[in-house]
């Protein structure tokens, strides 16, 4: 008799996603989540991961925070998704929340449901407020795969799909000479992960976005930072674009926003654009975007996750890992193993695509789950949860210098 994992994986195959399902199959890491709290995920036949990816910062505090189930529980009491044609009290708020922890002047909020979406109104913005077309994004950079989020991103994930609107173009990322070649007087936006994650977690040069923020003065172009990964403390500082000193137009955040358990994105813009929406405050709608229940849950985890303490050990503890990798390179030099990152996002370099793919595999046999980067697959992605405690944190190196020793 077939069991309930074998079951759910075949449904899975037949309704949702066959591809997804040969993919797994074949390299027989096919996690199919049952219960989850804190950092673990539960297959559903009971078998333990430690998450060490967070679905890139969705579950920044855990899995099924109970402070953020509490909020929105309470919320549920007298709330719904709200009527965006309305005022409303939890967006007010929330916005208000997510402007003290701004620089100045970015106090305007727009909510969405993902990041695609809240990506997609910052372009629209850009090219409201500028009156040009031209948007110029980072080769190998994600954005996600709405309209033109798409259009910003790799060919590969839109050339099945037609044509993408014009004015769209990609420059090298850390590249401060190819940028200033690619904004023109008619770019309306450069937009930039903080450190992007699917190219490899590309941590920036120091100076880098410093100098991509003088061209966009220069040349009156708009600066995006899409903060959807690096966002709600992920780095050690509660947005990722804080480390570089700069101050960016516009904002965009989601993932982790919603403590994994109500999706809600947006996107921050400073208030000296406010007059686009300002002639038309219908000119961009969402009916779903910024749900009321999910502003009280994005409200308790802006509180969390801003608090010094928090912060603060969310860098100490990416130190440790990154000391703890650092001697395991050291142990096995065969794997050509690189650290780079940000607090608790991660990225692990390995010599060539095939010792990352086995590694996954390894990793996931004990008891590790990971993923590469799509668009650098050398790369693995550590980011755990960034409440992982202590003995999480030695039980997930051990976990680690066991793969490392079979990989060898
Ligand atoms: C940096 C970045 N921006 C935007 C997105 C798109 O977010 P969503 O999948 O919620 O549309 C993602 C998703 O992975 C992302 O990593």
């Amino acid at each position: 008799m077939k069991n309930k994992r074998e079951e759910i994986i075949e449904l899975y195959a037949r309704h949702v996603s066959p591809g997804k399902v040969d993919l797994y199959r074949k390299y027989d890491i096919a996690l199919v989540p049952g219960k989850r709290e804190k950092s673990i995920i539960y297959d559903v036949n009971g078998r333990p991961f430690f998450n060490c990816h967070c679905n890139g910062g969705v579950f920044n505090l855990g899995h099924r925070n109970s402070g953020i189930i509490k909020a929105i529980a309470k919320a549920m009491e007298t709330y719904d998704i709200g009527n965006h044609h309305l005022i409303s009290a939890p967006k007010a708020r929330c916005a208000a929340m997510l402007a003290e922890t701004m620089p100045g002047g970015l106090n305007q909020a727009v909510f969405g449901v993902s990041g695609g979406e809240a990506v997609d109104l910052a372009i629209k913005l850009a090219r409201g407020v500028t009156k040009r077309e031209g948007v110029v994004s980072a080769i190998g950079g994600y954005h996600g795969h709405t309209g033109l989020a798409l259009a910003a991103g790799e060919v590969k994930f839109r050339e099945k799909f037609g044509p993408i609107p014009p004015g769209f173009s990609q420059a090298p990322f850390n590249d401060v000479d190819a940028m200033r070649a690619a904004v023109t007087e008619s770019t309306a936006a450069v937009l930039l992960e903080t450190i992007p994650a699917t190219m490899g977690i590309v941590v920036p040069d120091r100076g880098y976005l410093k100098a991509v923020e003088s061209i966009c003065r220069e040349k009156g172009a708009l600066l995006i930072m899409d903060e959807v990964q690096t966002g709600f403390g992920r780095t050690g500082m509660m947005w990722g674009f804080q480390h570089f000193g700069i101050t960016p137009d516009i904002v965009v955040a989601g993932k982790g926003m919603s403590g994994g358990l109500y999706p809600i994105s947006v996107t921050v813009y400073n208030e000296k654009y406010a007059h686009i929406f300002r002639e038309d405050p219908f000119v961009h709608i969402s009916t779903f975007g910024g749900s009321e229940i999910g502003c009280f849950a994005a409200m308790e985890v802006i509180k969390i996750s801003r608090r010094k303490t928090f912060l603060k050990k969310v860098a100490k503890l990416g130190g440790q890992f990154r000391r703890e990798f650092e001697a395991l390179k050291k142990r096995y030099p065969k794997l050509g193993l690189k650290v780079r990152g940000l607090g608790l996002m991660m990225g692990l370099e390995f010599k060539d695509e095939m010792t990352a793919l086995f590694l996954v595999k390894l990793l996931y046999d004990n008891g590790l789950y990971l993923v590469y980067s799509g668009n650098d697959p050398r790369v693995l992605q550590f980011l755990p949860p960034l409440v992982v405690t202590s003995s999480e944190a030695r039980a997930m190196m051990k976990a680690f210098d066991r793969a490392f020793a079979a990989m060898g």
